[in-house]
Order: structure tokens, then C-alpha cells, then sequence
């Protein structure tokens, strides 16, 4: 494949109303931290994105959206391009985003003080919202084991032995796992078992390096299909998530007659026209700009992985299979989390999550967000390596 984007390009998100950016002095003291904790990336969208919104916008006439038939059809062609899973007509609602349609999930399929299961450390607003939403989190721990983390399925049968829920994030935000086969065949059958409604949260299923190619979970069986709501979303691939557009698939009419009365009930059937665009125009026409954009990721990837093995041995890190995140282990550096995050903001000069939102299991460690340009990157890890170099004299 031709190289034709320019990813290396700089990209002054200051000013420009971006969550990752905004107040840098109120909120590390200083402005010359680099930011790289949420997770969108710093590069422009794909061309065509751009494109087609200026165009909507010139329109200057912003009325009540309607969706035709085309935007499920690019929905259900990209499922099937990307990863061979050919959904059933009429099975995908649009949402605004993946975060409150889990909630509204959760809302709809459980009650008070029911379990649902997460497996920690992970994106943390799972648990928040199961908290908000008075039910109960169940931590299935991902196990650490030789660089990787891996499921514990005995514990996990345990706990879903008293589950209503399961929320899987696959691939896994912050470890970077891909689940394999193998590995969803026997979470879902557990379910199934226990008859445990799956949520699956699939937004970074573009982001697979190394040849690693996406498994739907739903798309393993129509049995597992019927026991599964899957939420996706294209806000991360093509760097639009402030568009607030998602969707949400489900293969069993039952469940989706109770999602959808659910949802009728606070009357969130409309969706914002540039959000709908955007999909549109992202399914349909900028995949070659995603797989590009995917390529310099595993290069950024790849740099980080080799830069701190080399150069910053006294950190460990978790070769991601999947996302631009790369959850960093500094145990050895023996800081409590807050001092940690205090001295990677005030010596490193680096703006990370700190790995301890993401449960008890992320003590130590820390989320860094490599979407970004190869410059950025670089000096975010020398100024790592001075920081830890001049901690340990
Ligand atoms: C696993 C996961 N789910 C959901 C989201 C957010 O999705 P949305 O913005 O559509 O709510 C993120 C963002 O970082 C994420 O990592």
C-alpha cells in the first residue's frame, strides 16, 4: 500500500474545544505537559469526512435528521468487509454513544443491586455507571502471566453463577488484549449457562495489530447472538468521536423489543445529522485511510515497545494486540498511584491515566495514549527516560 497520508503532521489541538486538551495549566500546573490520557487520537479525520460535513455545513439549513436505509446498509457491510459478520436486516439501532447505551442496557435488562461482571482493570466508566445505576460490580481480575493477561474462567463461572450482566470490552481497553476464540467461545457459553446477558463493547475492534483480525462475539453463533447486545461505534477509527454517534446490534427480537421500548421511553430516536454523515461517509469510503492510520499506529506501537525496553528498563510495559493504548507497569518504581501520577505530570512532563480508575489491579501503572504523531511520542518517552534516570540517582 502507497503511503499517502501525512500522519506525522502536527496538529494544534489547543483552542479547539478538545477534552484532552483543554485547561493544561489548571489541570497539571503546568502547560507543558503533553497530554495523553482520553482516547481520541491527534491526527485529522479522513478527507472525505471533513469533505462531506463542509459541504452539510454550507448547506446552512440544519433540520430534523431522517435516516434512510443507507446508513444501516454501511453498517452492515462494514461488519461484513471487516469481520465477516453478516447481521440480520433491521437488528442495528443508532445511539449517540457506546458509554450511555450501555447504561441504557443496563437500565433496561437488570434491576437494583443485581451483579454485573467486568473484567479489571478496565475502561472505567463500566463500573461507574453500573454504580450510578445501583447495581452491583462484579471483578472478574484479568490475571497477569508472563506479560499477558488472561481470563479466569473458574472465578468467572463463579461469579456468573449470581450475574445478570457481563460487560466485555473486546479489545480490551487498557491491556490492549484481543480475546481469541477459544477465549469468547467459553465466556459465552458460561453465559449462556447462566443465562448472563452479554454487553459487549467492541469500539477498538479496528485497532488489531499484527495481522489479528476481529471477532464479533455475537457473530460466533446464532445461540451466542441471541444472548448478546453489542454496542460499536466508528468515533474511534476515524477520530470523530466528538460526532457523539454510535449504534447498537441485536440479533434477538425479544431483547430488542425491550431495548427499543426502553429507549422510546426518554424519546432518544433522533440522531445528529453530521454524526450519521460521518458514519456514512467513513464506512463507505475511508477504509483505506483507517488501514493507513492503523499501519503508523503499529509503527508508534512498536517504538514505544522497543524505546522502553532499551531505554527505561526499570519500567515494564504490556505489548497492546489491539488500540493505541499502552498501559505501562511502573511497580518497580514503588510510588503509591497518586504520587506516580504526580511524578510523571511534574518530572516526566507526561499527562496520563492514572492505572488505578481502571480497578485496584491498575495500582502502578498507567494508561499512555500513543495515537499520536511519531514526533510527540518520541519526546513524551525521552522525557519518561529522564524522569526515571534522574528518580534513580
Ligand atoms: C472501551 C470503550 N468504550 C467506550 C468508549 C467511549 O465511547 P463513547 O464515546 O461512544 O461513549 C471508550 C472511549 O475511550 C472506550 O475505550
Amino acid at each position: 500500500m502507497a503511503k499517502k497520508i501525512n500522519f506525522d503532521k502536527v496538529v494544534n489541538r489547543i483552542g479547539s474545544d478538545s477534552m484532552k486538551f483543554a485547561n493544561l495549566q489548571e489541570r497539571y500546573g503546568n502547560e507543558d505537559v503533553i497530554p495523553m490520557w482520553v482516547a481520541d487520537m491527534d491526527f485529522k479525520s479522513c478527507k472525505k469526512i471533513i469533505k462531506a460535513l463542509e459541504n452539510r455545513a454550507k448547506e446552512g439549513v440544519f433540520g430534523y435528521p431522517y435516516n434512510d436505509e443507507s446508513i444501516y446498509n454501511s453498517i452492515y457491510e462494514w461488519q461484513k468487509r471487516r469481520y465477516g459478520w453478516s447481521i440480520k436486516k433491521g437488528s442495528i439501532s443508532l445511539a449517540s454513544g457506546v458509554v450511555n447505551s450501555i447504561a441504557f442496557i443496563v437500565q433496561a435488562f437488570t434491576k437494583e443491586k443485581d451483579s454485573i461482571i467486568i473484567q479489571t482493570p478496565v475502561y472505567h466508566p463500566f463500573a461507574r455507571l453500573i454504580k450510578e445505576n445501583d447495581r452491583k460490580v462484579s471483578a472478574n481480575s484479568l490475571v497477569l502471566k508472563d506479560g499477558k493477561y488472561k481470563i479466569d474462567f473458574k472465578d468467572f463461572e463463579k461469579r456468573a453463577k449470581e450475574a445478570k450482566a457481563f460487560i466485555l470490552c473486546n479489545p480490551h481497553n487498557p491491556t490492549g488484549r484481543v480475546f481469541s476464540k477459544e477465549e469468547l467461545l467459553k465466556l459465552a457459553q458460561i453465559c449462556i449457562d447462566n443465562d448472563v446477558l452479554i454487553i459487549s463493547d467492541e469500539i477498538h475492534s479496528d485497532f488489531l495489530y499484527d495481522g489479528l483480525k476481529h471477532i464479533p462475539i455475537a457473530s460466533l453463533s446464532k445461540h451466542i447472538s441471541k444472548q448478546t447486545i453489542t454496542v460499536n461505534a466508528p468515533s474511534k477509527s476515524f477520530n470523530i468521536a466528538g460526532l457523539m454517534t454510535s449504534y447498537v446490534i441485536i440479533e434477538n427480537k425479544k431483547l430488542e423489543d425491550k431495548y427499543k421500548k426502553y429507549i422510546k421511553k426518554f424519546e432518544l430516536m433522533d440522531n445528529n445529522i453530521f454524526g450519521t454523515l460521518a458514519l456514512k461517509t467513513a464506512y463507505n469510503g475511508c477504509e483505506e485511510w483507517m488501514d493507513e492510520m492503523v499501519a503508523y499506529l503499529q509503527k508508534n506501537r512498536d517504538f514505544a515497545l522497543e524505546f522502553i525496553k532499551d531505554e527505561i528498563p526499570l519500567v515494564d510495559v504490556i505489548k497492546p494486540e489491539a488500540t493505541y493504548l499502552l498501559w505501562i507497569d511502573f511497580r518497580k518504581l514503588g510510588l503509591t498511584p497518586s504520587k506516580l501520577e504526580k511524578f510523571l505530570i511534574t518530572k516526566a512532563k507526561i499527562g496520563l491515566n492514572n492505572g488505578i480508575i481502571y480497578g485496584k489491579e491498575g495500582a502502578g501503572f498507567a494508561r499512555l495514549n500513543f495515537g499520536t504523531q511519531n514526533d510527540v511520542l518520541k519526546t513524551a518517552l525521552k522525557n519518561l527516560k529522564k524522569a526515571i534516570n534522574e528518580f534513580i540517582v
